[in-house]
């Protein structure tokens, strides 16, 4: 009979004690799959008189999770506390300071220190786990790791932020701007009391960087990934997106180009018959392309205790049987440094929302600016006239560099006409 898996679990809250609940609820099933047991043998937390949904008196308590991390007597720390540095930084390079396999749901941390810790895990030859970091449930770098590992993967997208997802979703569904959805989703526990996180793109991104990585290969380089949030899509954007065709979708895309790696996150109009365009809610997807296998869409539930859990516990059954393979799919001093591709190279079409005061001349000024920047118009649509008022003039592209977009859009920006901003939102073919 092998011996049981020791586990210490460093983070409480709600992946912490999901993953403790998937953990006792299916037992049978993990030693069925393993041939062992899993057991916990140390948790740790910040409040020890804190009420949770899991039962923990019995398994002995840790005050400080990075003395637990570095206690004898055990196989795998998982950290669930978050953020880039601090506690949850000591607890993983502790762990694998003393050869200790981790498991994380930590993005944020791997974002900005992947590549030094995948490094360390390597040279202590244990593993790096951390399914749970991407996309909640869904396995995607499992199935990028083994089942596609054999293709060239030319794209890999996704909805990767279930509060992004929510609000767009509803503000499609009842046709309110984002400041009141916002507020209704922090209300249903949806969205954080700060939501910059979210909001402003910044958890996708973490997310991108790693896909990114065991996509293609590559070093993590989340400072190569252009950010923009959802702060600034409205309600008639919203509705304009669903007469031309489309859903706004705030979408992580990571490709190799001739430039380098293009790796961003922003809103996108997704075209209806693109699996992504009909994601909605908390849901969260990701979109491969291999060279082999085509498009594959996976999707499921990107957050909560038991998803994540699902993806925490998968990592711990790979290591309970044995199977080893690099968290980043190849080892650490094989990824690739790329060069990250300048945003001002993206090819592709545009949809252009002006708010334009109704006096004769002022299209003639618009199509001049896109005409000088060899801009050609897809789509023209202006709703309504209003003489001396401004009204909204929505435009699509055909496919364009996006150096020539800003050109245009400045100029149209600077027209006494043109009364606000231009809102830009790209379209992706998914
Ligand atoms: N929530 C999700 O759906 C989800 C999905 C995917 C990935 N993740 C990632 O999973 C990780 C955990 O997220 P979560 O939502 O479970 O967070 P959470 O509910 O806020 O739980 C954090 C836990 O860490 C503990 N903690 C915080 N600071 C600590 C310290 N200094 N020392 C010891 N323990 C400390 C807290 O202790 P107390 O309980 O005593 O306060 C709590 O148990 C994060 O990296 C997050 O990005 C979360």
């Amino acid at each position: 009979m092998s011996q049981p898996l020791k586990v210490a679990i460093a983070g409480l809250g709600t992946v912490g004690a999901g993953t403790v609940a998937l953990l006792r609820r299916n037992a049978g099933q993990i030693e069925h799959h393993t041939g062992r047991k899993i057991e916990v043998v140390a948790v740790s937390a910040r409040d020890r008189a804190r009420s949770r949904t899991i039962d923990i008196n019995g398994v002995p308590w840790h005050d400080d999770p990075v003395a637990m991390a570095g206690a004898p007597g055990i196989d795998v720390v998982v950290e669930l506390i978050g953020g880039s540095d601090g506690v949850a930084r000591q607890v993983v390079t502790t762990a694998l300071e003393r050869g200790r396999h981790v498991v994380t749901a930590n993005k944020a941390l791997l974002a900005h220190h992947g590549n030094e810790i995948a490094h360390l895990a390597e040279s202590k030859k244990v593993s790096l786990g951390f399914e749970a970091a991407v996309a909640g449930g869904i396995p995607i770098l499992k199935a990028l790791r083994e089942g596609l590992a054999a293709n060239h993967v030319l794209r890999v997208c996704g909805i990767l932020n279930g509060t992004c997802n929510y609000i767009l979703s509803q503000m499609r569904e009842t046709g309110r701007d984002f400041a009141a959805v916002l507020k209704e989703a922090q209300a249903l526990g949806y969205a954080e009391a700060d939501p910059s996180f979210d909001v402003d793109g910044i958890d996708a991104a973490h997310k991108l960087a790693l896909l990114a990585s065991v996509a293609f290969g590559s070093q993590v380089d989340f400072a190569g990934v252009y950010v923009e949030g959802i702060r600034h899509i409205t309600a008639l954007d919203i509705a304009f997106a669903q007469d031309l065709g489309y859903r706004i979708k705030l979408v992580g895309l990571a490709r190799p180009t001739e430039h380098g790696l293009e790796q961003r996150v922003h809103p996108c109009m997704v075209p209806l018959s693109a699996p992504l365009a009909h994601v909605e809610n908390v849901f969260n997807a990701v979109m491969v392309e291999g060279d082999f296998v085509g498009r594959l869409t996976l999707e499921g539930r990107g957050a909560g205790a038991d998803p994540t859990a699902s993806a925490v516990a998968a990592d711990l059954l790979d290591i309970a049987a044995g199977r080893g393979a690099p968290g980043f799919g190849v080892p650490a001093s094989s990824l690739k440094s790329r060069p990250s591709a300048p945003m001002a190279r993206r090819s592709g079409a545009y949809y252009v929302r002006l708010m334009v005061v109704d006096r004769p001349g002022v299209i003639a000024d618009i199509t001049a600016a896109f005409r000088d920047e060899a801009v050609s118009m897809e789509q023209f649509l202006q709703r309504g006239r209003s003489p001396g008022e401004a009204v909204p003039v929505v435009l699509t592209t055909h496919d364009t560099v996006e150096a020539s977009m800003v050109r245009a859009l400045g100029r149209i920006g600077g027209l006494d006409t043109v009364v606000e901003p231009p809102c830009m939102i790209r379209v992706e073919n998914l």
